[in-house]
Protein backbone atom coordinates (compact mmCIF):
# COMPACT_ATOMS: atom_id res chain seq x y z
CA UNK A 1 0.00 0.00 0.00
CA UNK A 2 1.26 3.56 -0.66
CA UNK A 3 -0.17 6.15 1.39
CA UNK A 4 -1.22 9.29 -0.50
CA UNK A 5 -3.03 11.33 -2.76
CA UNK A 6 -3.56 12.02 -6.48
CA UNK A 7 -5.26 14.04 -8.46
CA UNK A 8 -6.86 13.11 -12.67
CA UNK A 9 -7.54 15.50 -14.81
CA UNK A 10 -9.62 14.46 -18.13
CA UNK A 11 -9.90 15.68 -21.60
CA UNK A 12 -12.14 14.31 -24.14
CA UNK A 13 -14.75 11.37 -24.91
CA UNK A 14 -16.50 9.53 -22.69
CA UNK A 15 -13.91 6.30 -23.06
CA UNK A 16 -11.52 8.87 -21.78
CA UNK A 17 -14.00 10.23 -19.06
CA UNK A 18 -14.22 6.24 -18.14
CA UNK A 19 -10.29 5.50 -18.57
CA UNK A 20 -10.16 8.16 -15.96
CA UNK A 21 -12.61 6.54 -13.78
CA UNK A 22 -10.62 2.88 -14.05
CA UNK A 23 -7.27 4.96 -12.99
CA UNK A 24 -9.34 5.94 -10.04
CA UNK A 25 -10.35 2.66 -8.81
CA UNK A 26 -6.55 1.46 -9.82
CA UNK A 27 -5.00 4.37 -7.39
CA UNK A 28 -7.43 3.70 -4.59
CA UNK A 29 -6.94 0.22 -4.39
CA UNK A 30 -3.37 1.20 -3.82
CA UNK A 31 -4.84 3.14 -0.99
CA UNK A 32 -4.60 6.53 -2.86
CA UNK A 33 -6.93 8.93 -1.86
CA UNK A 34 -8.56 11.78 -4.61
CA UNK A 35 -7.96 15.59 -3.84
CA UNK A 36 -9.72 17.68 -5.84
CA UNK A 37 -7.06 20.46 -6.53
CA UNK A 38 -3.66 19.31 -8.13
CA UNK A 39 -1.44 21.46 -5.89
CA UNK A 40 -2.50 19.17 -3.04
CA UNK A 41 -1.61 15.59 -5.41
CA UNK A 42 1.57 13.66 -4.33
CA UNK A 43 0.38 11.29 -8.17
CA UNK A 44 -1.33 13.82 -10.87
CA UNK A 45 -2.49 12.18 -13.90
CA UNK A 46 -3.57 14.17 -17.18
CA UNK A 47 -5.57 11.86 -19.32
CA UNK A 48 -5.55 13.48 -22.90
CA UNK A 49 -7.32 13.90 -25.88
CA UNK A 50 -5.93 14.31 -29.49
CA UNK A 51 -9.23 14.01 -31.62
CA UNK A 52 -8.67 18.02 -33.14
CA UNK A 53 -5.99 20.40 -32.77
CA UNK A 54 -7.67 22.43 -30.25
CA UNK A 55 -8.13 19.58 -28.09
CA UNK A 56 -4.47 19.05 -28.24
CA UNK A 57 -3.48 22.50 -27.46
CA UNK A 58 -5.71 22.16 -23.98
CA UNK A 59 -3.28 19.24 -23.31
CA UNK A 60 -0.45 20.93 -23.68
CA UNK A 61 -1.48 24.16 -21.66
CA UNK A 62 -2.63 21.85 -19.07
CA UNK A 63 0.72 20.48 -19.11
CA UNK A 64 2.70 22.98 -18.80
CA UNK A 65 0.94 24.21 -15.33
CA UNK A 66 2.72 20.94 -14.31
CA UNK A 67 6.03 22.33 -14.61
CA UNK A 68 6.07 24.68 -11.78
CA UNK A 69 4.37 22.43 -9.61
CA UNK A 70 6.56 19.51 -9.66
CA UNK A 71 9.56 22.35 -9.06
CA UNK A 72 7.61 22.59 -6.21
CA UNK A 73 7.44 19.57 -5.27
CA UNK A 74 9.94 17.22 -6.66
CA UNK A 75 8.42 14.32 -4.83
CA UNK A 76 5.23 14.56 -6.91
CA UNK A 77 4.54 11.83 -9.58
CA UNK A 78 3.38 13.14 -13.15
CA UNK A 79 1.98 11.25 -15.51
CA UNK A 80 0.49 12.00 -18.86
CA UNK A 81 -1.86 9.30 -20.49
CA UNK A 82 -4.35 9.06 -23.17
CA UNK A 83 -4.48 9.58 -26.90
CA UNK A 84 -1.50 12.15 -26.50
CA UNK A 85 0.37 10.07 -24.51
CA UNK A 86 0.11 7.16 -26.97
CA UNK A 87 0.65 9.58 -30.12
CA UNK A 88 4.10 11.23 -28.86
CA UNK A 89 5.06 8.05 -26.61
CA UNK A 90 8.18 8.65 -24.93
CA UNK A 91 8.72 12.09 -27.19
CA UNK A 92 6.54 13.70 -24.65
CA UNK A 93 9.53 12.99 -21.78
CA UNK A 94 12.08 14.49 -24.08
CA UNK A 95 10.18 17.70 -24.60
CA UNK A 96 9.13 18.26 -20.72
CA UNK A 97 11.20 17.49 -18.06
CA UNK A 98 9.12 17.74 -15.57
CA UNK A 99 6.77 14.61 -16.30
CA UNK A 100 7.69 11.37 -15.27
CA UNK A 101 5.83 8.72 -17.12
CA UNK A 102 3.66 8.60 -20.61
CA UNK A 103 1.03 6.06 -20.29
CA UNK A 104 -0.41 4.48 -23.05
CA UNK A 105 -4.11 3.90 -23.93
CA UNK A 106 -3.50 -0.20 -24.13
CA UNK A 107 -1.60 -0.16 -20.64
CA UNK A 108 -4.05 1.66 -18.20
CA UNK A 109 -3.25 -1.25 -16.07
CA UNK A 110 0.08 -1.02 -15.19
CA UNK A 111 -0.48 1.72 -13.83
CA UNK A 112 0.30 0.93 -10.10
CA UNK A 113 2.95 -0.53 -10.83
CA UNK A 114 4.48 2.19 -12.70
CA UNK A 115 3.07 4.50 -9.89
CA UNK A 116 5.79 2.45 -7.32
CA UNK A 117 8.42 1.88 -9.94
CA UNK A 118 8.78 5.75 -9.98
CA UNK A 119 8.40 6.65 -5.87
CA UNK A 120 10.89 3.42 -5.76
CA UNK A 121 13.32 4.58 -8.31
CA UNK A 122 12.68 7.92 -9.86
CA UNK A 123 13.00 6.46 -13.36
CA UNK A 124 11.13 8.12 -16.10
CA UNK A 125 9.21 5.57 -17.97
CA UNK A 126 6.65 5.17 -21.28
CA UNK A 127 4.75 2.43 -21.28
CA UNK A 128 3.28 2.74 -24.81
CA UNK A 129 3.15 -1.08 -26.41
CA UNK A 130 -0.02 -1.72 -28.02
CA UNK A 131 -0.61 -5.32 -27.42
CA UNK A 132 -3.16 -8.06 -29.45
CA UNK A 133 -5.40 -8.69 -25.81
CA UNK A 134 -5.56 -5.04 -24.43
CA UNK A 135 -5.45 -5.86 -20.26
CA UNK A 136 -6.37 -2.69 -19.86
CA UNK A 137 -9.93 -3.69 -21.32
CA UNK A 138 -10.41 -5.84 -18.69
CA UNK A 139 -10.26 -3.16 -15.53
CA UNK A 140 -13.27 -2.24 -14.08
CA UNK A 141 -13.95 1.53 -12.57
CA UNK A 142 -16.22 -0.06 -9.81
CA UNK A 143 -18.96 2.45 -10.60
CA UNK A 144 -16.82 5.34 -9.55
CA UNK A 145 -18.95 7.18 -12.86
CA UNK A 146 -20.55 10.74 -13.07
CA UNK A 147 -23.93 9.49 -10.69
CA UNK A 148 -24.50 7.01 -8.02
CA UNK A 149 -26.73 5.41 -10.24
CA UNK A 150 -25.34 5.41 -13.81
CA UNK A 151 -22.33 3.97 -14.84
CA UNK A 152 -20.53 3.36 -18.25
CA UNK A 153 -19.06 -0.04 -19.42
CA UNK A 154 -16.51 -1.04 -21.94
CA UNK A 155 -17.31 -3.42 -24.13
CA UNK A 156 -14.82 -2.82 -27.00
CA UNK A 157 -11.21 -0.96 -27.54
CA UNK A 158 -10.29 0.78 -30.83
CA UNK A 159 -10.99 1.16 -34.52
CA UNK A 160 -10.38 -0.45 -37.80
CA UNK A 161 -12.13 1.71 -39.84
CA UNK A 162 -9.67 4.23 -40.73
CA UNK A 163 -12.23 6.97 -41.75
CA UNK A 164 -9.69 9.81 -43.48
CA UNK A 165 -10.06 12.74 -40.88
CA UNK A 166 -9.75 10.28 -38.17
CA UNK A 167 -6.89 9.71 -35.63
CA UNK A 168 -8.33 7.46 -33.63
CA UNK A 169 -7.40 3.93 -34.86
CA UNK A 170 -3.73 5.11 -34.67
CA UNK A 171 -4.18 6.27 -30.84
CA UNK A 172 -6.64 3.42 -29.79
CA UNK A 173 -5.44 0.37 -32.24
CA UNK A 174 -7.47 -1.85 -34.00
CA UNK A 175 -11.25 -2.47 -33.14
CA UNK A 176 -10.83 -5.55 -29.83
CA UNK A 177 -14.45 -6.71 -28.52
CA UNK A 178 -14.35 -7.50 -24.86
CA UNK A 179 -15.17 -11.22 -23.75
CA UNK A 180 -18.88 -11.56 -23.44
CA UNK A 181 -18.91 -12.90 -19.76
CA UNK A 182 -16.73 -10.06 -18.45
CA UNK A 183 -19.08 -7.57 -19.75
CA UNK A 184 -22.32 -9.67 -17.67
CA UNK A 185 -20.25 -10.26 -14.80
CA UNK A 186 -19.53 -6.28 -14.49
CA UNK A 187 -22.55 -5.16 -15.34
CA UNK A 188 -24.50 -7.49 -12.55
CA UNK A 189 -21.63 -6.28 -9.84
CA UNK A 190 -22.80 -2.78 -10.96
CA UNK A 191 -26.87 -3.41 -10.72
CA UNK A 192 -26.06 -5.40 -7.27
CA UNK A 193 -24.08 -1.61 -6.23
CA UNK A 194 -27.77 0.29 -7.14
CA UNK A 195 -26.76 1.25 -10.51
CA UNK A 196 -30.13 1.46 -12.87
CA UNK A 197 -28.42 2.94 -16.33
CA UNK A 198 -25.66 1.08 -18.04
CA UNK A 199 -24.18 3.14 -21.17
CA UNK A 200 -21.90 0.74 -23.21
CA UNK A 201 -18.74 2.15 -24.83
CA UNK A 202 -16.68 1.56 -27.32
CA UNK A 203 -16.17 3.67 -30.90
CA UNK A 204 -17.78 1.64 -32.93
CA UNK A 205 -20.31 -0.51 -30.70
CA UNK A 206 -22.53 -2.49 -33.43
CA UNK A 207 -19.16 -4.17 -34.35
CA UNK A 208 -19.02 -6.02 -31.20
CA UNK A 209 -18.06 -9.65 -31.25
CA UNK A 210 -16.32 -8.93 -35.27
CA UNK A 211 -13.04 -8.86 -33.91
CA UNK A 212 -12.91 -12.57 -32.49
CA UNK A 213 -14.19 -15.51 -33.06
CA UNK A 214 -17.08 -14.70 -30.75
CA UNK A 215 -20.36 -15.99 -31.88
CA UNK A 216 -21.87 -13.23 -30.23
CA UNK A 217 -23.76 -9.93 -32.34
CA UNK A 218 -24.26 -6.42 -30.23
CA UNK A 219 -27.52 -7.74 -30.32
CA UNK A 220 -26.99 -10.39 -28.88
CA UNK A 221 -25.36 -8.94 -26.12
CA UNK A 222 -28.60 -6.19 -25.69
CA UNK A 223 -30.78 -9.86 -25.29
CA UNK A 224 -28.39 -10.92 -22.66
CA UNK A 225 -28.00 -8.05 -20.42
CA UNK A 226 -31.61 -7.02 -20.60
CA UNK A 227 -31.66 -10.30 -18.42
CA UNK A 228 -29.67 -8.84 -15.44
CA UNK A 229 -32.13 -8.15 -12.28
CA UNK A 230 -31.97 -4.48 -11.14
CA UNK A 231 -31.16 -2.90 -14.58
CA UNK A 232 -34.04 -0.28 -15.90
CA UNK A 233 -31.69 1.62 -18.85
CA UNK A 234 -29.04 0.40 -21.10
CA UNK A 235 -27.54 2.94 -23.59
CA UNK A 236 -24.83 2.55 -26.00
CA UNK A 237 -22.27 5.11 -27.88
CA UNK A 238 -20.76 5.13 -30.44
CA UNK A 239 -22.55 3.40 -33.76
CA UNK A 240 -21.33 3.05 -37.20
CA UNK A 241 -24.56 3.87 -40.09
CA UNK A 242 -22.95 1.41 -41.76
CA UNK A 243 -22.87 -1.64 -39.22
CA UNK A 244 -26.54 -0.67 -38.08
CA UNK A 245 -28.46 -3.66 -39.07
CA UNK A 246 -32.11 -4.84 -38.35
CA UNK A 247 -31.51 -6.92 -35.51
CA UNK A 248 -30.33 -4.01 -33.93
CA UNK A 249 -33.44 -1.75 -34.79
CA UNK A 250 -34.93 -5.08 -33.59
CA UNK A 251 -33.56 -4.82 -30.61
CA UNK A 252 -34.15 -1.26 -29.75
CA UNK A 253 -37.92 -1.62 -30.73
CA UNK A 254 -38.30 -4.64 -28.60
CA UNK A 255 -35.98 -4.62 -25.38
CA UNK A 256 -37.78 -2.96 -22.32
CA UNK A 257 -34.54 -1.61 -20.90
CA UNK A 258 -32.39 -0.88 -24.21
CA UNK A 259 -33.26 3.19 -24.47
CA UNK A 260 -34.79 5.34 -27.20
CA UNK A 261 -31.69 6.50 -28.19
CA UNK A 262 -29.12 6.53 -30.80
CA UNK A 263 -26.16 8.54 -31.81
CA UNK A 264 -25.41 7.78 -35.01
CA UNK A 265 -22.77 10.31 -36.98
CA UNK A 266 -23.52 11.46 -40.24
CA UNK A 267 -20.41 13.69 -40.75
CA UNK A 268 -21.87 15.08 -43.95
CA UNK A 269 -24.38 15.22 -46.33
CA UNK A 270 -22.94 15.14 -49.70
CA UNK A 271 -21.68 11.89 -50.97
CA UNK A 272 -18.32 12.87 -52.81
CA UNK A 273 -17.30 13.92 -49.06
CA UNK A 274 -18.41 10.80 -47.60
CA UNK A 275 -16.87 8.50 -50.16
CA UNK A 276 -13.48 10.98 -49.17
CA UNK A 277 -14.36 10.37 -45.63
CA UNK A 278 -14.13 6.48 -46.50
CA UNK A 279 -17.36 6.57 -44.57
CA UNK A 280 -18.55 3.57 -46.05
CA UNK A 281 -22.31 4.59 -46.81
CA UNK A 282 -24.08 7.47 -48.96
CA UNK A 283 -26.76 10.04 -47.66
CA UNK A 284 -29.75 7.77 -49.29
CA UNK A 285 -28.33 4.72 -46.80
CA UNK A 286 -27.88 6.59 -43.77
CA UNK A 287 -32.09 8.49 -44.45
CA UNK A 288 -32.98 4.49 -44.67
CA UNK A 289 -31.63 3.77 -41.49
CA UNK A 290 -33.27 6.69 -40.11
CA UNK A 291 -36.90 6.14 -41.75
CA UNK A 292 -36.50 2.39 -40.45
CA UNK A 293 -35.48 3.15 -36.81
CA UNK A 294 -38.23 6.10 -36.90
CA UNK A 295 -41.07 3.94 -38.39
CA UNK A 296 -39.66 1.40 -35.66
CA UNK A 297 -39.35 2.83 -32.53
CA UNK A 298 -41.83 6.51 -33.57
CA UNK A 299 -40.16 7.89 -29.86
CA UNK A 300 -36.55 7.28 -30.82
CA UNK A 301 -34.50 10.07 -30.45
CA UNK A 302 -31.57 10.17 -33.29
CA UNK A 303 -28.59 12.39 -32.60
CA UNK A 304 -25.29 13.06 -34.73
CA UNK A 305 -21.93 14.43 -35.34
CA UNK A 306 -21.05 16.73 -37.99
CA UNK A 307 -17.87 17.84 -39.20
CA UNK A 308 -17.78 21.15 -41.57
CA UNK A 309 -14.98 22.15 -43.84
CA UNK A 310 -13.38 18.74 -44.56
CA UNK A 311 -11.00 19.27 -47.60
CA UNK A 312 -12.44 19.85 -50.97
CA UNK A 313 -15.54 20.72 -49.30
CA UNK A 314 -17.60 23.14 -51.60
CA UNK A 315 -20.42 25.62 -50.74
CA UNK A 316 -22.46 23.34 -52.58
CA UNK A 317 -21.19 20.20 -50.40
CA UNK A 318 -21.56 22.01 -47.54
CA UNK A 319 -25.02 22.90 -48.61
CA UNK A 320 -26.38 19.53 -48.72
CA UNK A 321 -25.04 18.73 -45.09
CA UNK A 322 -27.36 21.60 -44.09
CA UNK A 323 -30.09 20.38 -46.13
CA UNK A 324 -29.46 17.03 -44.65
CA UNK A 325 -29.82 18.39 -40.87
CA UNK A 326 -33.24 20.53 -42.11
CA UNK A 327 -34.81 16.74 -43.63
CA UNK A 328 -33.36 14.62 -40.51
CA UNK A 329 -33.68 16.97 -37.77
CA UNK A 330 -31.80 15.40 -35.33
CA UNK A 331 -32.55 15.78 -31.54
CA UNK A 332 -29.20 17.07 -31.08
CA UNK A 333 -25.62 17.00 -32.76
CA UNK A 334 -22.16 17.80 -31.87
CA UNK A 335 -19.99 19.90 -34.26
CA UNK A 336 -17.08 20.48 -35.21
CA UNK A 337 -14.75 22.31 -37.49
CA UNK A 338 -12.72 19.98 -39.66
CA UNK A 339 -8.90 20.02 -38.21
CA UNK A 340 -5.68 17.92 -40.18
CA UNK A 341 -4.44 15.33 -37.87
CA UNK A 342 -1.17 14.17 -38.46
CA UNK A 343 -0.91 10.71 -40.48
CA UNK A 344 -4.47 10.78 -41.24
CA UNK A 345 -4.92 10.39 -45.05
CA UNK A 346 -7.23 13.57 -45.22
CA UNK A 347 -4.35 15.77 -43.40
CA UNK A 348 -2.46 15.77 -46.88
CA UNK A 349 -5.38 16.14 -49.28
CA UNK A 350 -5.41 18.97 -51.45
CA UNK A 351 -8.25 21.42 -51.15
CA UNK A 352 -7.81 22.57 -47.19
CA UNK A 353 -10.81 24.76 -46.66
CA UNK A 354 -9.97 28.30 -44.88
CA UNK A 355 -10.64 28.78 -41.52
CA UNK A 356 -13.13 31.62 -42.12
CA UNK A 357 -15.23 29.41 -44.07
CA UNK A 358 -15.08 26.90 -41.68
CA UNK A 359 -16.06 29.28 -38.93
CA UNK A 360 -19.02 30.24 -40.66
CA UNK A 361 -20.25 27.03 -41.99
CA UNK A 362 -19.92 25.93 -38.38
CA UNK A 363 -22.03 28.85 -37.00
CA UNK A 364 -24.90 28.24 -39.64
CA UNK A 365 -25.50 24.47 -38.70
CA UNK A 366 -24.89 25.18 -35.20
CA UNK A 367 -27.93 27.84 -35.41
CA UNK A 368 -29.60 25.54 -37.58
CA UNK A 369 -29.72 23.01 -34.83
CA UNK A 370 -30.14 25.01 -31.81
CA UNK A 371 -33.59 25.94 -33.27
CA UNK A 372 -34.47 22.32 -33.97
CA UNK A 373 -33.55 20.90 -30.70
CA UNK A 374 -35.61 23.88 -29.06
CA UNK A 375 -38.41 22.68 -31.02
CA UNK A 376 -38.04 19.68 -29.84
CA UNK A 377 -38.44 20.27 -26.47
CA UNK A 378 -41.20 23.00 -26.76
CA UNK A 379 -43.15 20.01 -28.02
CA UNK A 380 -42.32 18.05 -25.41
CA UNK A 381 -44.37 20.25 -23.17
CA UNK A 382 -47.43 18.77 -21.94
CA UNK A 383 -46.33 15.61 -22.56
CA UNK A 384 -45.03 13.11 -19.77
CA UNK A 385 -42.06 11.50 -19.49
CA UNK A 386 -40.53 8.68 -17.78
CA UNK A 387 -36.98 10.48 -15.59
CA UNK A 388 -34.63 8.40 -13.61
CA UNK A 389 -33.41 10.84 -11.51
CA UNK A 390 -29.42 11.15 -11.19
CA UNK A 391 -28.56 13.73 -8.58
CA UNK A 392 -29.44 16.97 -6.84
CA UNK A 393 -28.26 20.09 -8.30
CA UNK A 394 -26.27 21.71 -5.45
CA UNK A 395 -27.33 25.79 -6.21
CA UNK A 396 -30.77 25.22 -6.57
CA UNK A 397 -31.94 22.25 -4.89
CA UNK A 398 -33.87 20.63 -8.04
CA UNK A 399 -33.67 16.98 -8.64
CA UNK A 400 -32.57 16.03 -12.39
CA UNK A 401 -32.07 13.08 -14.51
CA UNK A 402 -32.61 11.91 -18.28
CA UNK A 403 -35.31 11.08 -20.08
CA UNK A 404 -35.30 7.25 -21.94
CA UNK A 405 -34.37 9.52 -25.17
CA UNK A 406 -31.52 11.19 -22.96
CA UNK A 407 -32.85 14.60 -22.41
CA UNK A 408 -32.26 16.59 -19.32
CA UNK A 409 -35.02 16.94 -17.17
CA UNK A 410 -34.85 19.58 -14.06
CA UNK A 411 -37.80 18.54 -12.12
CA UNK A 412 -39.15 21.71 -9.37
CA UNK A 413 -37.22 21.82 -6.51
CA UNK A 414 -39.54 21.57 -4.07
CA UNK A 415 -39.88 17.86 -4.27
CA UNK A 416 -38.77 14.95 -1.96
CA UNK A 417 -36.98 13.10 -4.38
CA UNK A 418 -33.86 10.89 -4.48
CA UNK A 419 -31.13 9.58 -7.16
CA UNK A 420 -32.02 6.33 -8.34
CA UNK A 421 -35.56 6.75 -8.36
CA UNK A 422 -37.50 6.18 -11.40
CA UNK A 423 -40.15 9.49 -11.71
CA UNK A 424 -42.78 10.29 -14.19
CA UNK A 425 -42.56 13.54 -15.03
CA UNK A 426 -44.54 16.16 -17.08
CA UNK A 427 -43.23 18.18 -18.83
CA UNK A 428 -43.57 22.01 -18.06
CA UNK A 429 -41.29 23.83 -20.11
CA UNK A 430 -38.99 23.37 -23.40
CA UNK A 431 -35.59 25.31 -22.82
CA UNK A 432 -32.78 25.55 -25.01
CA UNK A 433 -30.74 22.71 -23.61
CA UNK A 434 -32.70 21.18 -21.15
CA UNK A 435 -36.41 20.62 -19.87
CA UNK A 436 -38.33 21.25 -16.75
CA UNK A 437 -40.24 18.58 -15.28
CA UNK A 438 -42.88 18.56 -12.93
CA UNK A 439 -43.85 15.03 -10.81
CA UNK A 440 -46.59 13.11 -11.28
CA UNK A 441 -47.89 11.88 -8.41
N1 LIG B 1 -11.65 17.03 -37.26
C1 LIG B 1 -12.88 17.38 -36.82
N2 LIG B 1 -13.72 16.55 -36.21
C2 LIG B 1 -13.31 15.27 -36.04
N3 LIG B 1 -13.92 14.21 -35.49
C3 LIG B 1 -13.09 13.16 -35.56
N4 LIG B 1 -11.93 13.51 -36.16
C4 LIG B 1 -12.05 14.82 -36.47
C5 LIG B 1 -11.20 15.77 -37.12
N5 LIG B 1 -9.99 15.43 -37.56
C6 LIG B 1 -15.29 14.25 -34.97
C7 LIG B 1 -16.21 13.27 -35.70
C8 LIG B 1 -16.39 12.18 -34.70
C9 LIG B 1 -16.32 12.93 -33.40
C10 LIG B 1 -16.04 12.11 -32.20
O1 LIG B 1 -15.27 13.85 -33.62
O2 LIG B 1 -17.42 13.93 -35.97
O3 LIG B 1 -17.61 11.48 -34.86
FE1 LIG C 1 -10.15 12.07 -28.06
FE2 LIG C 1 -10.70 10.11 -29.77
FE3 LIG C 1 -8.97 9.68 -27.90
FE4 LIG C 1 -11.57 9.94 -27.29
S1 LIG C 1 -10.61 8.30 -28.51
S2 LIG C 1 -9.89 10.85 -26.21
S3 LIG C 1 -12.16 11.52 -28.78
S4 LIG C 1 -8.77 11.13 -29.58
Amino acid sequence: MVEGTYYIETYGCQMNEHDSEKMSALLERMGLTAVSSPERAEVIVINTCSIREKAEHKVYSALGKLKPLKAKNPRMVTIVSGCVAQQEKEGLLKKAGYLDAVLGTHCIDELPELVEQIKKTGERIARTAFSKDVKSLHVTAHGRGRSPVCSYVTIMQGCSNFCSYCVVPFTRGPEQSRPFQEILDEVSALTQKGIREITLLGQNVNAYGNSHDMHISFAHLLEKLHKVQGLNRIRFTTSHPRDFHEDLISAIADLDSVCEHVHLPLQAGSDRILKAMRRGYTLDYYLGKVAKLRSRIPKIAITSDIIVGFPGETEDDFLQTFEALQQIRFDQIFSFKYSPRPGTGASSLPGQVPEEAKTSRLAEVQTLQDQITQHYHKLAEGTEEEVLIEGIRIKTGQPFGRTRTNKIVNLESSQDISAGETVKAKIIRGLKHSMIGRKIS
